[in-house]
């Protein structure tokens, strides 16, 4: 399973550092690249998962407004890149190699439901389900109790170990700043991998693999890859 191999390479809403974020040629990119794993964002919107991070248009597409103001239609219209489209999930799985692993983060609002639904569609795919939103993620989990689920982390408070054994979490997923070492040594001891975002120079990236990090997300899967940490490449 391709998140057990560490190190994981993870492409960034697939190779954002080189191709428009969050677009098919992106993900192609990221799985040109070798990686182990690529992640992505998705929104719940008029009965599909739709793949984009931010919760406006602006930023990512030829649009405006809100992503949740959209209708299927309109959204689709937009560019996301190179003339590309927002994708749907179900695109983005059709293209996804074997042996590559799929984090999707539930981004937008009422987005639990739908992606267990679609989790159980696609049973051969290996998942990591993952947010900031832990509320999201325990919706998640009561519906669909076997996936791999991580809480994400941008800063070190609370008690991120209460919140991860809650959940039945299989990786806590954390910022650069909040993966000190000490974190990275009690998650492993505690039996829970770490993925730390985002990590775009290799001496980090080897860095947070010496100190027991599981893998990295990269918006440069060509600059970080698994043989570059000293993996199986
Ligand atoms: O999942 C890691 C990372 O994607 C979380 O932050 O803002 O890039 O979605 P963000
Ligand atoms: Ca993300």
């Amino acid at each position: 399973m391709t998140f057990e191999r560490a190190p994981v390479v993870i492409g960034h809403r697939g190779a954002a550092g080189l191709v428009a974020e969050n677009t098919l040629p992106s993900f192609r990119r990221a799985f040109a690249c070798g990686v182990g794993a690529v992640e992505l964002d998705v929104y719940a919107l008029a009965g599909q998962l739709v793949v984009i991070h931010d919760e406006t248009l602006d930023r990512t597409t030829d649009g405006t407004g809100t992503v949740m103001g959209q209708t299927l239609e309109s959204l689709r219209a937009l560019d996301a890149g190179g003339g590309w489209p927002v994708p749907y999930l179900e695109e983005v799985v059709a293209e996804l190699p074997a042996g590559v692993g799929l984090n999707v983060e539930l981004k937008g609002p009422g987005t639990a439901a739908p992606v267990a639904d679609f989790v159980a569609r696609f049973p051969d795919v290996d998942w990591l389900i993952s947010s900031f939103d832990h509320a999201a993620l325990a919706d998640f989990r009561a519906r669909d109790t076997a996936s791999r689920v991580a809480p994400l982390f941008s800063r070190w408070r609370g008690d991120p170990w209460r919140t991860a054994a809650a959940l039945s979490a299989w990786a806590v997923n954390l910022s650069v700043r909040a993966a000190a070492p000490e974190h990275l040594r009690a998650a492993r001891e505690r039996g829970l991998r770490t993925f730390v975002y985002t990590v775009n120079d290799l001496d980090t990236a080897r860095r947070l693999i010496d100190e027991g990090a599981t893998g990295v997300f990269t918006d440069y899967p060509d600059r970080i890859t698994a043989a570059a940490l000293g993996g199986p490449g």
